[in-house]
């Protein structure tokens, strides 16, 4: 399995603070955005990991993790030119997914989970983890069926679906390259995540787990604020790195 950290975007909600530096680069608590979701690659078992950045900061995230070694893994590095959307990240990264199936996590998602379970048992299709949260319209949303069954993924429902929102964890079999390849960009003009999932959703290969301990998705700042006590209180004995 490989990894994938995508870590560019703009950041626009936690403007001044990204005005000159990655969201993914400030602190939370005391470690970088980023070592956050690369803890729980790493913690899952993964040794290769591809981090992907914007133009801007390449240098700041060279600086920052260098080749992995340090870590016990080997980074990888590319560059998105424009945030053109999440599943963007697996055409950029073509090349070091090579026919490998890939988990690829947001630069900044932080979870209390252990996913090693999961990434070790995945056997093909998708996997992706969703959490009950009050506020479901700011993110991708799970219509479950009668059955409980995913019925749909909606991005950013204006109607209620369901207060599952989808975690920015994703897991892939190798098909996910031309799956991304063959997505339209959105109105907002981004190649959307969704998209892929209701690929393997309407395939019957789409597997949605439930995230059980706490995830924060740390891009306002009101999550950003909360990240920082959630790290002290209840991550920073349990880090790997
Ligand atoms: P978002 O939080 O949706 O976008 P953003 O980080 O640009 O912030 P804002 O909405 O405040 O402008 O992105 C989620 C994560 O994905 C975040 O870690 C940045 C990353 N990302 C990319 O690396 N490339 C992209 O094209 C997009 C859309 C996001």
């Amino acid at each position: 399995m490989r990894g994938i950290i995508l870590s560019g975007g703009s950041g626009t909600r936690l403007r001044p603070l990204t005005k000159i530096t990655s969201k993914q680069l400030l602190p939370i608590y005391n470690r970088p955005m980023i070592y956050y979701p690369l803890n729980t690659l790493i913690k899952a078992g993964i040794k290769e990991i591809l981090i992907i950045v914007s133009p801007e900061r390449a240098g700041d995230y060279l600086n920052l993790l260098g080749s992995g070694k340090e870590f016990g893994v080997k980074f990888t590095y590319e560059i998105q030119d424009k945030p053109e959307g999440l599943a963007q990240a697996f055409i950029i990264g073509e090349n070091f997914i090579d026919n490998e199936d890939v988990a690829m996590i947001l630069g900044d998602n932080i979870f209390e989970d252990d996913f090693s379970e999961a990434i070790k048992n995945f056997k093909g299709g998708a996997k992706i983890f969703a959490k009950h949260v009050p506020d479901p319209e700011r993110f991708g949303v799970v219509k479950f069926g009668a059955d409980m069954k995913a019925e749909k993924i909606v991005e950013k429902p204006q109607e209620y679906l369901s207060n599952y929102a989808v975690t920015g964890l994703y897991v892939y079999d190798k098909r996910i390259i031309e799956v991304a390849k063959n997505t339209k960009p959105s109105a907002r003009g981004e190649l959307e995540i969704t998209d892929v999932n209701n690929w393997y959703l309407e395939k019957g290969e789409l597997d949605v787990a439930m995230v059980s301990g706490e995830w924060l998705d740390a891009g306002t700042f009101d999550s950003l604020l909360k990240a920082q006590n959630f790290a002290k209180e209840k991550l920073d004995g349990k880090m790997l790195i």
